[in-house]
């Protein structure tokens, strides 16, 4: 990890339904930083593809697409061209789109910018699949948060129980197996935990412990380096 950035970022990489956005708010909240939910705009991605009818092999549509897009992230809502979608970008069918349009290299170049403009003194915590290893590489604080498979089907279930949604858990298993697999494998960026990132397993561990964790580390490190 590097020292002396000019402002400190936390990355926070992992697979999917794991928590790391909701422990990402969290430490975000805590100690005052942005946050950026790269996931999110993804998904925005996305759910424009879909409204545009741009396929998947139009890399260079896509591109074009998403560096006109107005996105707007303002208190806990997100806005596109003003229109509130911050539900709307949330079901299982936004995730796997904003997995594919994910491994589309010409849209991950065009977010690039827009995700780096997230970083504000005092400080950003960012979380998504490569926020460590490309977006912001010399984050202070790595982490790689995840846990199994299984307990992260049951989460979703829950959350999704919670909204008074339906869902089948083998269902929701094979997506999420299958948004892994996909992240995973593609070629541009692919969810990787970086060399330097601290692995934090939370299948048996609650959501203020792994925010403590984060936290713990992020005081550490910012003593070392003298932030
Ligand atoms: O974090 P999330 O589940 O909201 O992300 C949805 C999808 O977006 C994820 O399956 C892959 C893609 N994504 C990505 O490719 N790179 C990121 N930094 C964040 C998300």
């Amino acid at each position: 990890m590097v020292s002396n950035p000019t402002f400190p970022v936390i990355a926070i990489d992992g697979p999917t339904a794991s928590g790391k956005g909701t422990v990402a708010q969290l430490v975000a909240n805590h100690l005052g930083f942005h946050y950026l939910d790269s996931g999110a705009l993804y998904r925005i991605v996305g759910l424009a593809s879909l409204q545009n009818k741009i396929a998947l092999d139009q890399g260079l549509a896509l591109a074009e697409m998403t560096k006109s897009l107005r996105i707007e992230f303002k208190e806990n809502n997100i806005y596109l061209d003003n229109q509130d979608i911050t539900e709307l970008i949330r079901t299982e069918e936004m995730g796997l789109r904003a997995s594919a349009v994910g491994a589309v290299p010409e849209v991950r170049l065009a977010l690039l910018s827009l995700q780096k403009s997230f970083l504000r003194a005092p400080g950003l915590v960012a979380d998504g699949r490569d926020m460590a290893t490309v977006i912001f590489p010399n984050a202070v604080l790595k982490v790689f948060l995840t846990a199994s498979a299984k307990i992260r089907a049951e989460r979703r279930f829950k959350q999704l129980k919670n909204k008074g949604i339906s869902a089948n858990i083998d269902i929701l298993l094979s997506d999420l197996l299958a948004r892994d697999e996909r992240d995973t494998q593609r070629k541009d960026a692919p969810l990787l935990q970086a060399m330097d990132a601290h692995l934090l397993d939370t299948s048996e561990m609650d959501v203020e412990k792994a925010v403590q964790k984060v936290i713990f580390w992020y005081q550490k490190v910012s003593k070392e380096v003298g932030i």
